[in-house]
């Protein structure tokens, strides 16, 4: 028996495929990501309203929301400086009200604690209400091409897929393993796009039910479809 080389981290995904697969997902993505209004400027106050808003909610729901809300609050300092209740008008409808008062708690937060610009890396990010681990990374890599990894419903799909991962994707040791996994695959260089690129993927492609497997650029890695599963 050799010494245990616990120096060398185990991978989730081969070191040597990884430039293929990165490029297969961004060539994808620039022919059929898809064109939606957070998407247009790298706007890191759109990116975090966004987000916000797509928590629990399906992007056709939010759409209008996103509209409305960014033309009366355009920016952090607006949005701290507007009363809560009229936070909470602009909200009506979308549900899951705690979000409202976060996003009002945190713009606040920021305007005072970060001299009014959205912080770039994941620890101050997650320190603000209603900032976890997922919309860290999507503020980060989605506004700033910091290389941060997402997790969340339609990548969490996707990577279980491609990793053939064996059980339930909400187990303590399955969330080890898919953010392992999003955080080997993530490029240092178009973070972001690489990012959405896979929440598309994830939505439109890998869907839940019957996954559309011929479209899919990145099948030749996947080990669900290979193995019939
Ligand atoms: N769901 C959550 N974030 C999203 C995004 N940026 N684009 C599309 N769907 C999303």
């Amino acid at each position: 028996m050799g010494k245990a080389r616990s120096s060398e981290p185990v991978t989730v995904f081969p070191k040597e495929a990884r430039s293929a697969f990165r490029k297969a997902i961004l060539n994808w993505y620039d022919r059929n990501g898809r064109q939606l209004p957070w998407r247009v400027s790298a706007d890191p106050y759109r990116i975090w309203l966004s987000e916000i808003m797509l928590q629990q909610t399906t992007v056709a729901a939010v759409v209008p929301y996103f509209e409305r809300f960014s033309a009366e609050c355009p920016d952090v300092a607006t949005l701290a400086a507007t009363p809560l209740d009229r936070v909470m008008r602009l909200w009506e409808g979308l549900g899951y009200y705690s979000r409202a008062r976060n996003l009002h708690r945190a713009a606040q937060a920021i305007m005072t604690e970060f001299g009014g610009q959205i912080p770039e890396d994941l620890e101050s990010l997650q320190s603000l209400p209603g900032i976890g681990r997922y919309t860290a990374g999507a503020v980060a890599s989605f506004a700033f091409n910091r290389p941060a990894p997402i997790v969340e419903a339609n990548t969490e799909r996707l990577y279980a897929r491609l990793m053939a991962l064996p059980e339930d994707v909400r187990s303590t040791a399955s969330q080890k393993r898919l953010w392992q996994f999003a955080e080997e695959i993530v490029p240092s260089s178009r973070a972001g796009d690489f990012n959405q690129a896979l929440m598309d993927i994830g939505s439109q492609v890998c869907t839940p039910t019957t996954p559309l497997c011929d479209d899919c650029p990145v099948r030749r890695w996947c080990r669900a479809a290979s193995e019939g599963t």
